[in-house]
């Protein structure tokens, strides 16, 4: 049986904290920071829209939450700062386990998507400048459905983009809230906690698998579908 892996993309593949350094210029110490509130805001207008079925593309979402973190920190940007920053947004860095961590899944033969809140296109951006988008069978964005993970509906949609059963697929994700989006609709997940710090939302809706990073996700997938 062919393994079909769903890697999530923001915060998973792709580091979001990577824009810090694109923020120093206008936020100085408070880059971090700013940072974080944006990424936290980002997720939570893709909730709201989800919850009020007021569906927009993330790309906006995420526009909307730089300007929420522009106005709550006081550090005031002009359209063209805001412009340069949401260009540098699809161009963030692959966290360094990443690329080792795919090439492994797919020699193992596993069968490797992308499966994000971002639109098609801003994916592929991202996946082509970190050198990773060969990787993947195919991008699946939950634009094709108009509405956003966790909703249940939307990892539905992914099985049946991927051709994969619920038995067969994996979603792996940073994400605690993706993960138990996933393992409450069927899917096994796989809950990558890259820093020690990070909690795991006490729902009693345990990951299938943790890991600390992706370099053996394979081999931990393996091994974690054979036991199961
Ligand atoms: C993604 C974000 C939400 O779907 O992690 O890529």
């Amino acid at each position: 049986m062919n393994i079909t892996l769903a890697f999530d993309v923001y915060g998973t593949l792709i580091d979001t904290q990577g824009i810090t350094s694109s923020l120093e210029k206008y936020a100085g110490p408070q880059a971090a920071e700013f940072a974080r509130l944006w990424r936290e805001k980002q997720l939570e207008y893709s909730f709201r829209r989800g919850l009020m079925q007021n569906y927009v593309s993330f790309d906006i979402c995420t526009s909307h939450a730089l300007a929420f973190a522009s106005s709550a920190l006081k550090i005031p940007l002009q359209q063209s700062d805001k412009d340069s920053l949401m260009y540098q947004y699809k161009v963030l860095p692959a966290f360094a386990d990443v690329k080792n961590g795919l090439a492994k899944a797919k020699q193992a033969g596993f069968r490797l998507f992308a499966f994000s809140n971002g639109r098609a296109n801003d994916v592929e951006a991202l996946l082509n400048h970190a050198g990773i988008s060969d990787y993947f069978i195919d991008v699946v964005s939950v634009d094709e459905m108009k509405s956003y993970k966790p909703n249940p509906g939307v990892y539905s949609h992914f099985l049946r983009r991927s051709a994969a059963t619920c038995s067969e697929a994996w979603l792996v994700s940073g994400n605690p809230f993706d993960v138990i989006g996933a393992v409450s609709s069927g899917m096994r997940a796989a809950w990558v906690k890259r820093s020690p710090e990070t909690i795991f939302d006490p729902w009693g809706i345990a990951p299938t698998l943790t890991v600390n990073n992706l370099a053996g996700i394979a081999e931990q997938i393996s091994r974690a579908g054979t036991a199961a």
